[in-house]
């Protein structure tokens, strides 16, 4: 499940005028997007995320600054760092997440396939593990 987790190079249409990049639903990533935030002024020593969804999927960019992303599928994990604003890491649903690192100008743009619904959310690590174990012993 960890190798879902990927990161997207988008497409750039800089000229002399400055940079563009483009990120299309279902094009660039791979959902369509129905929600978007971000998130800015997290310290450096912040942690952030600490969760997992059930259906949600997100495409994390940080369009200024940088900060790092630590997934983790029940059992492996890795590391990505966000540093560069036409780059963007996907991650599926049932992924665990924590955001880190922020630099002080972070700006860490979120794109999600879902509507916000807490109860989707997975809040707490050891029931995520658990959750995960089973599937795994499921075969799902
Ligand atoms: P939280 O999930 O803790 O943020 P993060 O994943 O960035 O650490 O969300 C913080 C609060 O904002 C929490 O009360 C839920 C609310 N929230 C929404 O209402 N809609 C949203 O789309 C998001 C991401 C959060």
């Amino acid at each position: 499940m960890i190798e879902a987790c990927r990161l997207i190079e988008f497409p750039q249409k800089g000229d002399e005028r400055g940079h563009l990049v483009i990120v299309e639903g279902s094009q660039d990533i791979p959902f369509d997007v129905k929600r978007v935030f971000y998130i800015y002024g997290s310290d450096k020593d912040v942690i952030r995320g600490r969760h997992a969804n059930y259906r949600s999927e997100f495409v994390l960019i940080n369009v200024a600054g940088s900060s790092k992303v630590r997934v983790d599928d029940g059992k492996n994990q890795k590391v990505f760092n966000l540093d560069r604003p036409h780059t963007g890491i996907y991650l599926p649903k049932l992924i665990w997440k924590d955001m880190y690192d922020f630099s002080k100008d972070s700006v860490l743009l979120c794109l999600a396939s879902e509507h916000y619904d807490e109860n989707e959310y997975i809040r707490e690590y050891e029931a995520y593990v658990k959750l995960m174990a089973q599937g795994r012993e499921d075969g799902i």
